[in-house]
């Protein structure tokens, strides 16, 4: 696909539903909300939603348990209200990704009702069935994702389903047929709708090892770690047969034209990158979540983007996350003061950003008290729930910072009267200004959009500096990672032409630069050659 194509010079935006805007005042977030704030996407200068699933669930995972894959849940609104979201999305230009959930269906699904009959109903090897182990225990080691066995014994025929989540959540049987051919078809129905693309759920799941060998311990487990850990997911993930099925969904999408494939992929690089297939027949993006899991310092973030930008295979185009909503808020993890830096490194690195929403705020984690907790991994493994990332967007010092009239799902940040869309929209040094600037650059610099990427010497163990270039334009970036002030040489003797395009703080005046520049603690620049 040529650089051109929409998803790899844009940036994805993701909406966790629940928690944009409500519109009919139940204190969570709709689809119709979602629409009435598409200006403000558009304003803010993304390219595309990704929307977190809002089909017909029993909402035991907040909807990744999903009951109807072609339908909306009453909670989110109706079909018609999404046919009108995506016609206004594209009305503004903007595209719309689905979440899609293969791995695992609701224990509310029809085909998991009929699957559970009886041994010898049509749709029994649509999911995972196994015998008891001869002590009449689980038939592997597996866990849950969310703690515990990750089988469960069905009382009507004595075998037990195995579920990678929560019990209500069974395995589909990827490996039947027909169950793909649903799906696919399920894909359709929503393409058929025009949305331009799928951000796939737990892709590397979906086929498990044919024998069942139970995985092996993980040296590495230790206290603090979810009990997932406990052994090293060698069996029950990550397969090589699921290429085949990565593969077929690609060639369902194919004939709609340009739509994107995003996988969700929690793997080490080396593993990742092979998602994208071979002859790139995989998915268009497997998310890169390494800039989440590195510890945020200069070399090591230095270290992991060459790493990284180095293990892509021959057209694989880089993504880049900071975060989502399974993962503690950036502003959290990196502290007020780098949550800048963090901002910038996400929009001026090689490859398509992608912004959890309420992160251009700083949003923080903010506290849950235990009577309000929400997530069902909280309830099984306390300390790991993500209801703090969940938290509803603020948009203003009105009532529920004008996400909704009721009091919301989840409690808010406590400085939301200050902490909102309206309050820092207009301020030149905040947060939100500083995104919006540089999705502006991004649009109006293809050295930063599609650009090539070079990683430049240290010159200090505190500043990560890079350029971006296209054509005669060049670009650099200075990231300082800490909080003390760090002198840069940025120039080669003679190309000293450069200039600040855009600064973190505000207080920097553009001008030329000299042969050096003085870097603020958590300062980054974004420097242009002059010609
Ligand atoms: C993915 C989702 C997560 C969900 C899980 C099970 O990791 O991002 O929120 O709980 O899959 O569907
Ligand atoms: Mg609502």
């Amino acid at each position: 696909m040529a650089d051109t194509v929409w998803w790899k010079r844009g940036t994805v935006y993701q909406v966790y539903p629940r928690s944009f805007q409500d519109s009919d005042g139940d204190g969570i977030g709709d689809l119709r909300g979602i629409t009435r704030r598409l200006d403000y996407l558009a304003w803010l200068g993304v390219d595309a939603v990704w929307i977190s699933p809002f089909y017909p669930s029993p909402m035991a995972d907040f909807g990744y348990d999903v009951a109807d894959y072609c339908g909306v849940d009453p909670l989110f609104g109706t079909l018609a209200d999404f046919e009108a979201l995506i016609a206004e999305a594209h009305f503004r230009r903007l595209k719309v990704i689905l979440d899609f959930v293969p791995n695992h269906t609701s224990i509310a699904h029809p085909w998991f009702a009929e699957s559970r009959a009886s041994r010898t109903n049509p749709k029994r090897d649509w999911y995972i069935w196994r015998d008891p182990a001869p002590d009449g225990g689980p038939p592997n080691n597996w866990i849950s994702n969310f703690g515990g066995p990750a089988w469960t014994r069905d009382e009507a025929t004595g075998q037990y389903y195995y579920h990678a989540f929560l019990r209500e959540q069974p395995d589909l049987n990827w490996r039947n047929p027909d169950v793909r051919a649903a799906m696919h078809d399920a894909l359709r129905f929503w393409l058929d709708r025009d949305v331009d693309g799928f951000r796939v759920d737990v892709i590397w799941h979906l086929m498990k090892d044919e024998g069942f060998r139970d995985n092996p311990e993980n040296p590495g487990f230790g206290p603090g770690q979810a009990e997932i850990n406990r052994f090293a997911q060698v069996y029950s993930a990550d397969r090589p047969e699921v290429f085949d099925v990565i593969a077929e969904m690609r060639a369902v999408l194919a004939p709609y034209g340009e739509r994107v494939l995003i996988g969700e992929i929690y793997l080490p690089v080396e593993r990742l990158v092979a998602y994208y297939g071979a002859d790139l027949a995989g998915v268009d993006l497997p998310f890169n979540f390494q800039l989440i899991q590195t510890p945020w310092n200069a070399r090591s973030v230095a270290d992991l983007v060459v790493s990284y930008e180095e293990a892509l295979p021959p057209g694989g185009w880089p993504n880049w996350v900071l975060g989502n909503h399974d993962q503690p808020r950036i502003a959290a993890r990196v502290g007020p003061d780098q949550a800048a830096i963090a901002a910038m490194l996400l929009l001026t690195l090689r490859g398509t950003p992608t912004l959890y929403y309420g992160d251009e705020l700083g949003l923080a984690q903010v506290s849950i008290p235990p009577e309000r907790v929400q997530d069902p991994w909280e309830h099984n493994e306390p300390g790991h729930g993500r209801d703090p990332e969940r938290t509803p967007m603020q948009w203003d010092d009105s009532l529920n910072a004008g996400f909704s009239t009721a009091e919301p799902w989840l409690p808010q940040t406590t400085d939301a009267a200050i902490r909102n869309v309206e309050y820092q929209r207009d301020d030149a040094r905040s947060l939100l200004t500083l995104y919006r600037r540089l999705l502006r650059l991004r649009r109006d610099h293809t050295a930063l959009a599609t650009g090539t990427f070079r990683s430049l010497p240290a010159t200090t163990d505190f500043v990560f500096a890079y350029e971006r270039q296209d054509g005669a334009t060049k670009l650099r970036i200075l990231l300082n990672f800490s909080a003390l002030q760090q002198v840069i040489v940025i120039t080669d003797p003679e190309e000293n032409r450069w200039s600040v395009l855009l600064s973190t703080h505000a207080a920097r005046t553009g001008g030329g630069a000299d042969a050096t520049i003085i870097l603020e603690g958590n300062e980054g620049v974004i420097l242009i050659q002059a010609a």
